[in-house]
């Protein structure tokens, strides 16, 4: 489920024919407001582009099922520290704890017990006053146009048939990072309301 290797070469191509550069502005949007250095974690990164624009003073745990696109990201210029490992994120084992984990149009990709899963997992693999990352398309396209509705539905048949996607609508993630007690910090929203990125912080009060 979810192979990108077979597109993984012709990925970046796709993604800026379709939508610039403005998936990359969305995924980059919040890291550039980083202070300090930071303990980061990409899950799902694909090609590595989010590389190219994280400061020298972090340092990134990389992680992606596809080799082809940690092989990928591994041949870009970049000046932070990273590590890379191939593996689902669900099986990712670490005993590090993190100050971001970012999921650049990753949690799309899963249904809702598949999310809780991964929400719950990142939570404890996030130190106190930590923050949870988030670009993707929106859930709720009820504000969209018609044209964007049939792209976003043209996006998902895509992906179900070259990488073996399951899906067929996005699941929304704000109640599920709700229940877990995460809180929206900050949002801004790109590609005329398609796509939001967004910042989540656990509510210790
Ligand atoms: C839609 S692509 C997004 C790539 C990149 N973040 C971007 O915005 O261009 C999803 C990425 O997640 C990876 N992936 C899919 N399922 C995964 C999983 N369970 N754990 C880790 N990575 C996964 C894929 O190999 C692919 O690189």
């Amino acid at each position: 489920m979810n192979d990108y290797n077979r597109i993984a070469p012709f990925y970046d191509r796709l993604k800026k024919l379709v939508f610039g550069e403005q998936l990359d502005l969305a995924s980059n949007y919040h890291l550039s407001k980083l202070t300090g250095p930071a303990k980061i974690l990409i899950v799902g990164g694909g090609t590595g582009s989010i590389l190219t624009n994280i400061s020298s003073i972090h340092s990134v745990d990389y992680v992606d099922q596809s080799s082809n696109m940690i092989d990928l990201a591994k041949a870009r210029k970049f000046t932070c520290d990273v590590t890379f490992q191939t593996s689902t994120f669900e099986n990712y084992d670490t005993t590090l704890s993190y100050d971001v984990i970012i999921f650049p149009f990753f949690l799309d990709m899963f249904t809702k017990k598949e999310l809780e899963d991964i929400l719950k997992k990142s939570k404890q693999l996030l130190k106190d006053n930590g923050s949870i990352h988030i670009s993707d398309f929106v859930a709720k396209n009820s504000g969209l146009s018609v044209f964007q509705k049939l792209l976003l539905t043209s996006i998902f048949v895509f992906f179900r048939i070259t990488t073996q996607h399951r899906l067929f609508k996005i699941i929304n993630t704000q109640p599920l990072l709700q229940k877990l007690n995460f809180q929206p910090v900050t949002e801004k929203s790109f590609v005329s309301g398609m796509v939001v990125a967004s910042v989540w912080k656990i509510d210790i009060h």
